[in-house]
């Protein structure tokens, strides 16, 4: 039965559901041109060892590059009855070199290490396109840092009004964490450079072939050390669906403030027309889809994550059948992500700011509170009794009906003792700002070079 690679120990072939829920190839045909690869590796090996002679090892090597061919015109499809994309791909090579030399190729090898073999290279290929996605993310944020230094916003902690800070410092939080991210799949990628094949089904080739030969070919630093760990281990392809998903998780927690600054009570924000969607009902409607799509889509990821983790903690050693299940996660990862990305980039360099609206709100909810009580700090008061009479300032404008940057001199005696006239002058939202001027602190001269620092980070990654 030509697209299925077993048979002879089987009166029969398989039942239609047993063949149905066997049954591959419709996920793994996107592994099809790394599968050849792997195979072109495979045979410079079986000629090493003796097993092709030279003129076959030609033949092959031709073969196989036609086959890369028409898979790549999309004159090889799987068939119905290919079982995945290692049968069809059989039956392609036949048709083209013949059944002798096309049923040499096998020898040697499993199914078990080249499907883990190219996974890893699939991988290496499609971490390297996300990493360049991130970037994009990267600009978008940076650009918008620079273009707004010196507007200042509200900062939160539990979503209250905490201090100012600089929107520039704000969107750079943002990215630090992509940062990190690009440089996970960097590290995933070190990981990912050691090469399975050559470890058969399990307990490695008894015919002399040189799986360091076919490592380097592929473009892979080494072949791994212990055949089993080859084919059983998917802990990498978890790494990968992890850093998938923290990225995803990242995107949301940027959207999630996109989302909320762009609403009315916020106002801090305006998406671009092309970046946003209306309503079928609602005339007024401009909604953010993509930051909600990026919510939803870390969900997604997060399960693609935890299904495959799940898949995995049971698996006795060696291969199982149940390994087939990190394909579909992990391609839909990718797949996601690609789509999702350039569109957050889009979304994020193109929305508008309102920094006068983001200067009203900045000193609301007593946000500059502890500017009065570092300034007590510095006259000499120590912080617990500083941090007694901020709050009992708070008090006594709540009172009023005022804010802190309202008092007046004459106010100040009847708050505290501990309340000097210079107290005033620290009662600014730029002062306040300003003065956070530690290394990585919200202070403009800081934020400059924060942002200088992560364009250099940038460009090392
Ligand atoms: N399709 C399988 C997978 O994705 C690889 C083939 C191994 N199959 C087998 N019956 N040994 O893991």
């Amino acid at each position: 039965d030509q697209g299925r690679l077993w048979g002879g120990r089987f009166e029969g072939g398989p039942a239609d559901a047993m063949f149905a829920l066997s049954k591959s190839t419709q996920f793994d045909w996107r592994l099809a041109l790394h599968d050849i690869a792997g195979s072109r590796a495979h045979a410079k090996a079986l000629r090493a060892a003796g097993l092709l002679t030279d003129g076959q090892a030609a033949a092959m090597d031709e073969g196989l590059a036609e086959l890369a061919r028409r898979v790549e015109a999309g004159e090889l499809l799987p068939a119905d009855s290919d079982e995945d994309v290692h049968g069809a791909l059989e039956r392609g090579l036949k048709d083209i070199v013949g059944p002798d030399l096309g049923g040499r190729i096998r020898a040697g090898r499993s199914r078990n290490d080249q499907i883990a073999t190219l996974i890893r290279s699939y991988l290496r290929e499609e971490i390297r396109l996300i990493a360049q996605d991130v970037d994009g993310v990267l600009t978008a944020l940076a650009s918008q840092a620079e273009k707004y230094l010196g507007a200042v916003m509200p900062g939160r902690t539990h979503l209250q009004s905490a201090q100012p800070i600089l929107l520039s410092h704000h969107l750079l939080a943002h990215a630090w964490p992509l940062v990190r991210d690009v440089q996970r799949l960097h590290d995933l990628d070190e990981r990912l450079a050691v090469s399975p094949y050559g470890s058969a089904a399990l307990a490695g080739t008894s015919l002399g072939l040189s799986p360091e030969l076919v490592a380097a070919d592929l473009g892979f630093a080494s072949s791994v050390p212990n055949s089993i760990d080859g084919t059983a281990s998917r802990d990498l392809i978890a790494e990968a669906a992890f850093v998938l998903a923290q990225i995803g998780v990242d995107l949301s927690r940027l959207s999630e403030d996109v989302i909320l600054w762009c609403t009315a009570e916020f106002g801090f924000a305006t998406l671009d027309d092309a970046w946003s969607t209306g309503s079928s009902i609602m005339p007024q409607k401009k909604n953010p889809d993509v930051a909600e799509l990026a919510r939803g889509k870390a969900g997604r990821l997060i399960g693609n994550l935890t299904g495959l983790m799940a898949t995995l903690k049971g698996l006795p050693l060696a291969y199982n059948r149940d390994l087939q299940e990190d394909k579909e996660p992990i391609f839909d990862g990718i797949d996601q992500l690609h789509v999702l990305i350039p569109a957050v980039a889009g979304m994020v360099g193109t929305l508008t700011f309102h920094p006068e609206r983001m200067a009203e709100v900045a000193p609301k909810g007593f946000s500059l509170a502890t500017d009065v009580a570092d300034h007590l700090v510095r006259s000499g008061v120590p912080f617990a009794v500083a941090h007694e009479v901020a709050g009992e300032t708070v008090r006594y404008c709540e009172a009023k009906g005022i804010t802190l940057q309202d008092l007046e001199a004459a106010d100040l005696p009847e708050i505290s003792e501990h309340l000097d006239g210079g107290v005033l002058d620290v009662l600014t939202v730029e002062g306040s700002v300003a003065s956070r001027d530690g290394r990585g602190g919200t202070a403009p001269v800081r934020v400059t070079e924060q942002l200088a620092e992560l364009r250099a980070a940038q460009a090392s990654l």
